[in-house]
């Protein structure tokens, strides 16, 4: 589905500043600007930004600074505002799907699965105008942090057919509270943080390079992911949150990890499918539909479409080539960049960080 932006002019009150019913949830929450403060959207954006840039900044594996939420993860400015705006207006419904990943994890994989599945019965997988063939899966299921809430807008979602399809990167505890609220279904996905880190130093670099930075060696975009100053990272609070999540609330959140599903997509897919409440019939099985699935949806058929080729998205940050968001799609990819002694000392970190919690990467 098409999602309509309507970006309301600076002297219209938006809706978020009538809301701040919203502002008595838990101390962990940054509270909405309480009645009165915040007039336009502009305004509210205002008010993040000033709060956003009163927080611990420093260089980072990326482009741009990141910030210090309050929460104790890290974003560089406009997604935190973002994170935070969609938190205060977002009103989601208990049919939403949202999709949430830490960014290079395998968000865009999960999108695709995601769209081509939900939305099968009008646009099948083996079909030839699959919307793919011209959208990327970033604009057919949108960010909210990154592209529906920035530029001062608040988008107008509600004529949106249910289900409605979002993503976030926002690490769980930030997440718009509508969303937990709401008990609408979450799909999170993980990935070895050292498959992670190096596809976000090679993706970090390429705008590195196009900002006039210079490119950051491995070993200090593996310093800044150890220290946690990666986008929306530490990594591993980020993957906690979901899977403490999905342990306590499984019917709600699905975790699934990248490793698993390049082992096995085809059992993912019929996984997700039943999780938002549309299994595949046995007809549709019958008919090869979760094979064309996973097909559509490979890296090998995603990164020869046009869409990918040629086409663009729109982030807050500016206008993205799709094919940046396809480099290799292997598993274990870090043993080509990452020294042993690195490699271990990630998993040092990992293996402390998930001890006790059931989960294991
Ligand atoms: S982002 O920017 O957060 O949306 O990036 P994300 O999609 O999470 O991560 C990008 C990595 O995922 C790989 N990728 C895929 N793997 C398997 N199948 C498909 N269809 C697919 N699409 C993207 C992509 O190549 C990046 O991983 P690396 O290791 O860098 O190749």
């Amino acid at each position: 589905a098409d999602l309509h932006i309507i970006p309301l002019p600076a002297t219209v009150a938006s809706p978020c500043s009538l809301c701040n019913t919203m502002s008595s949830s838990s101390s962990m929450r940054i509270s909405p600007p309480q009645e009165g403060e915040a007039k336009t959207n502009e305004e509210l954006y205002q008010q993040f930004t000033k709060l956003v840039s009163s927080w611990p900044c420093s260089p980072a594996l990326s482009n741009y600074q990141l910030y210090r939420h309050d929460n104790g993860w890290h974003s560089s400015l406009a997604p935190m505002v973002g994170t935070m705006v969609a938190d205060a207006c977002f009103a989601a419904r208990p049919s939403d799907i949202i999709v949430a990943t830490l960014p290079k994890s395998g968000t865009t994989w999960i999108k695709a699965l995601l769209y081509s599945t939900v939305h099968r019965r009008e646009h099948p997988a083996d079909s030839s105008d699959h919307p793919f063939n011209t959208r990327g899966p970033h604009e057919c299921i949108k960010f909210l942090e990154y592209q529906l809430y920035t530029q001062n807008r608040i988008p107008d979602l509600d004529e949106l057919p249910d289900p409605r399809l979002f993503a976030t990167h926002a690490p769980f505890v930030s997440l718009p509270r509508s969303v937990v609220a709401s008990g609408c279904k979450i799909v999170c996905v993980c990935r070895d943080p050292k498959d992670t880190l190096i596809s976000h130093w090679n993706f970090a670099n390429k705008f590195r390079v196009g900002d006039g930075l210079e490119p950051l060696s491995v070993q200090a975009a593996a310093d800044y992911f150890c220290d946690g100053v990666s986008p929306f990272g530490p990594c591993w609070d980020h993957v906690l949150g979901y899977w403490r999540a999905h342990s306590a609330n499984p019917e709600q959140v699905l975790f699934f990890r990248y490793e698993e599903m390049s082992r096995d997509p085809a059992a993912h897919v019929r996984r997700l499918a039943e999780f938002v409440g549309c299994p595949f019939s046995v007809e549709e099985e019958e008919d090869g539909v979760v094979d064309a699935i996973v097909k559509l949806c490979s890296f090998e058929h995603m990164t020869g479409l046009e869409a990918t080729k040629g086409g663009k998205t729109e982030l807050t940050f500016g206008v993205v080539e799709n094919s940046s968001f396809f480099r290799r799609g292997q598993v274990g990819d870090w043993e080509n960049h990452l020294s042993p002694e690195t490699a271990r000392k990630i998993d040092a970190i990992t293996e402390a960080k998930f001890r006790g919690s059931g989960l294991s990467i």
